[in-house]
């Protein structure tokens, strides 16, 4: 194996997501936020209410894709654990971020084809304008699930209207990313850079803590040949355009606003994961968390919501 990468982001709340590389930008090894969510999923199937019947087709849609590392992940793990069912997998992306990119949806199917190359990722993939409804019909799904999306919606009103629509009756979306709370933007992984609501203030503190060495500014460095400035530059854009972080309240109401029974679950389950270093994906025992965990946890890291509709 050439090239072999290893990074852990000291102060970034995914911190513990261990990326093992090949060199060539395949993924080695489950994130930890995949074998997270996909156990947060298996807890939910696992709920009597929810059980899973023999010869169900379960629909699932990954809602802000990405490169389609969950959807690989989640049809290798879940048609294991459901051997009697059939598991669909889609993806849906909005044109305002990378998707609108036409290469970024061809290197999305093509990651996918190369591992599952009987599925017509053409149609399992969709795209549309984050203003327009998604393109899939009512009651389609039986799960919806997110990783690292929620902080990027500017209408997330909306999102959840169009989470709800597209859920069967009792149909669950169980989402995962950052809050307003959470001390590190993720993205730059400079403390309080996204607290700052002008660019002014965020370059300021972008600028303050990569100078320090504090953040990924080392590695743009390292690989990109940024300078700081350049770094600040970037990020400070970054954030003003595609993000949109909320506290954890104002994300459950949204949430209970568009009808969901709506509950910060599995959080406790995250840390114990951490602390035993494990990528193993196995049904948590718990049936959830009291809400305080979740916000003492948003500070450090990313937290799991599930909305129940
Ligand atoms: C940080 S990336 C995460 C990608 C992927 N889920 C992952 O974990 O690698 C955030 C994603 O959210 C998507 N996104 C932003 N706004 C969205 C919206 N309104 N609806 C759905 N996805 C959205 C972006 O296109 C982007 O792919």
């Amino acid at each position: 194996m050439s090239g072999l990468e290893v990074r852990i982001y000291l102060l970034d709340p995914r911190w513990l997501s261990l990326h093992l590389h090949d060199g060539r930008g395949c993924f080695l090894a489950m994130k930890f936020s995949h074998a997270h969510i996909l156990s947060c999923v298996l807890s939910e199937f696992n709920r009597e209410k929810r059980k899973v019947r023999p010869g169900q087709c379960l629909r699932i849609l990954d809602t802000g894709c990405g490169l389609g590392g969950l959807i690989a992940d989640g049809l290798s793990v879940l048609g294991d654990h459901f051997i009697d069912c059939d598991i669909e997998i889609y993806g849906f992306e909005v044109q305002e971020h990378g998707a609108g990119r036409e290469q970024y949806l061809d290197d999305l199917k093509q990651a996918l084809y190369l591992r599952f190359p009987n599925i017509d990722w053409t149609d399992r993939i969709r795209v549309a304008s984050s203003s327009d409804d998604w393109p899939f019909e009512s009651g389609f799904f039986d799960l919806t699930i997110s990783n690292q999306v929620l902080e990027h919606v500017h209408d997330l009103e909306g999102f959840f209207v169009q989470q709800r629509r597209v859920l069967k009756g009792g149909g669950i979306a169980i989402h995962h990313f950052p809050t307003a709370e959470s001390l590190v933007d993720p993205h730059s992984g400079v403390p309080f850079a996204h607290w700052s609501k002008s660019d002014c203030g965020r370059g300021q503190i972008l600028r303050l803590f990569s100078s320090c060495g504090i953040g990924k500014y080392g590695s743009y460095s390292d690989r990109r040949g940024y300078s700081v400035e350049e770094f600040v530059e970037e990020f400070v854009d970054y954030l003003r355009r595609f993000t949109a972080f909320r506290s954890l309240k104002a994300v459950e109401s949204l949430s209970r606003g568009a009808g969901f029974a709506t509950f910060a679950r599995y959080n406790r389950e995250l840390v114990k994961r951490w602390c035993d270093d494990s990528d193993e994906v196995w049904p948590y025992s718990g049936k959830g968390d009291e809400a305080w965990f979740a916000r003492v946890l948003s500070r450090f890291a990313s937290v799991t919501l599930v909305c129940e509709k």
